[in-house]
């Protein structure tokens, strides 16, 4: 038989434990446990959440590393957002914004629903945000005719209400994609990023010799 202080220690330990893992349970909710390079671990939670996004323009630019590209770089962010990409680049290369709203003093105002960016760059980016498009493809050929690579992700999700629960317009398959990419550059490579998401790193019109960014 346990005494009572005995008795009333175990409760109150295990009260302790229950508290603990409830606050572990809202901190893991809130993004706070989740591992941001855990390919695996993230394959459950690609959304709209800024830790994610966070962790695909990291793995863009790790996808970048691959071509070695030297000094002075000049970027172009189509769909920029909270622009976490620019607090990844090294510092001499340049930045340019585009979104439809005023991410920054510096973010040039495009719609690209019915204007495309303009500008010649070294690398174009465009992350999370083909899926609002009406027509992603084309966005995807006029950033491969602007750039020497461009690197883009798209989720290829099916269910078509899960995609208009997000907000999201496009619905292109691997096929469309890959035969937009062809028509105007080269798929260098792609990465997985989780369940339906890919990223993919490509050479434009501007790596073919004679022709500049
Ligand atoms: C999911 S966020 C991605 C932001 C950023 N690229 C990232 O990965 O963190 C999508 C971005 O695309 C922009 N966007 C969506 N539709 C657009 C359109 N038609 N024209 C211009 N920007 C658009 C939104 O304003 C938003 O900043």
């Amino acid at each position: 038989m346990m005494d009572h202080s005995a008795l009333m220690e175990t409760v109150r330990i295990k009260r302790i434990a229950e508290k603990v893992r409830k606050l572990s349970g809202a901190l893991y909710r809130i993004g706070v446990f989740r591992p941001f390079r855990n390919e695996n671990h993230l394959a459950e939670n690609v959304g709209p959440n800024v830790r994610e996004w966070k962790y695909r323009a990291e793995l863009a630019m790790r996808i970048l590393a691959d071509v070695k590209l030297g000094s002075g770089q000049r970027v172009a962010d189509y769909g920029c957002g909270r622009q976490t990409l620019r607090t990844l680049l090294p510092p001499d290369w340049t930045y340019t914004p585009f979104d439809y709203c005023e991410r920054s003093n510096d973010t040039r105002i495009v719609d690209f629903n019915t204007t495309f960016p303009s500008g010649d760059f070294d690398v174009i980016f465009i992350l999370g945000v083909l899926e609002y498009l009406n027509r992603p493809t084309e966005l995807l050929a006029h950033a491969l005719r602007h750039a020497r690579f461009l690197v883009f992700s798209y989720n290829f999700l099916g269910e078509h209400e899960r995609r208009e629960r997000q907000g999201w317009i496009s619905c292109v398959d691997v096929k469309e994609i890959d035969n937009t990419i062809v028509s105007c550059g080269e798929i260098v490579g792609r990465s997985h990023i989780g369940k339906n998401q890919w990223v993919y790193l490509c050479r434009g019109d501007l790596s073919q010799p004679g022709r500049t960014a």
